[in-house]
């Protein structure tokens, strides 16, 4: 079988013989992702930074206004920044670097200024969304670059608990909003990652017109997927029916993001 066959084996419990690969190492890469929540501490070879980067610019960007901004941190005093920066976990404060990727409308705001001219536009929530959107996917580029080095990668969504504090720590301008942290490291080979499975086709994916006709079968068959990678992942069992309405009811849900519309006029941008 080849490679991306057993990649998709992984991803989804089962094979699609038609898939069209022909080899592609990109696609596999893809396929193979897994967050990596066990890296050594080692620090990156030089120039892998500059190469994420690079890759990170090279993405798409909403009319080239490239409204996103990355603050890498690498800094000796990171077990105290980290704490700000992401609730303490302790992947992120071993791991070498930290990529906080921030939407990121305060240079085009500058630029105006040089300009002279008002750009009421980037108050409107559409350049939010454009900034984000940027952000995401030049964040998505960098990750599909390290991995493709054998980095291990995890986001980190854990900074918008305190959107301000980071901003603070990381002397953000208003305008600079910040998303979420890419942790990037050297895989620990004593603690493997594995792919965690996906829900099928039949569910995520519409061809044409959006139709749930698949979806509670491609759930129930889901249900056995994920319990059997969380059971060798040493991980509780949960039935993942419950995840997204526990995420969504969880009382544990970090204060600073119930209020992020007030964090984000705060940070100088406005939403409504
Ligand atoms: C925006 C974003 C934020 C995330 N935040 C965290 C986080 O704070 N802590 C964590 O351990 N994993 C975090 N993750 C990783 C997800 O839990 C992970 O991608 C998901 O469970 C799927 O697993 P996989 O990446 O191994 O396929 C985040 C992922 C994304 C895309």
């Amino acid at each position: 079988m080849s490679l991306i066959h057993e990649l998709l084996k992984a991803r989804y419990g089962a094979d699609i013989p038609n898939v069209g690969a022909n080899g592609n190492t990109t696609a596999a890469t893809l396929i193979n992702h897994r967050s990596v929540r066990n890296c050594l501490p080692d620090k990156l070879d030089a120039g892998v930074l500059e190469l994420l980067v690079a890759a990170a610019q090279s993405a798409a960007t909403a009319s080239n206004i490239q409204a996103w901004s990355m603050v890498a941190v690498e800094a000796p005093a990171r077990e105290t920044r980290r704490a700000t920066l992401a609730r303490n976990q302790a992947h992120i404060i071993t791991a070498p670097l930290l990529l906080v990727w921030v939407a990121d409308v305060s240079r085009l705001r500058r630029i105006a200024s040089l300009l002279g001219e008002a750009a009421p536009e980037l108050d409107f929530l559409e350049s939010f969304l454009v900034a984000v959107t940027d952000a995401s996917i030049a964040a998505r580029s960098a990750a599909t670059a390290a991995e493709s080095l054998g980095l291990g990668t995890v986001y980190s969504g854990a900074l918008r608990d305190q959107p301000e504090k980071v901003a603070e720590e990381l002397k953000l301008p208003q305008g600079a909003f910040p998303l979420f942290g890419l942790v990037v490291g050297k895989p620990a080979p004593a603690k493997p990652s594995a792919a965690k499975p996906r829900l099928p086709q039949s569910v995520v994916p519409h061809r044409e017109q959006y139709s749930t006709a698949g979806e509670e079968a491609g759930i129930a068959a889901y249900k056995p997927l994920i319990q059997k990678f969380n059971t060798s992942q040493n991980l509780p069992f949960m039935d993942w029916k419950s995840l997204p309405v526990g995420h969504v009811k969880n009382a544990e849900v970090p204060g600073g993001r119930a209020r992020l519309v007030e964090s984000l006029s705060n940070l100088g941008y406005t939403v409504d």
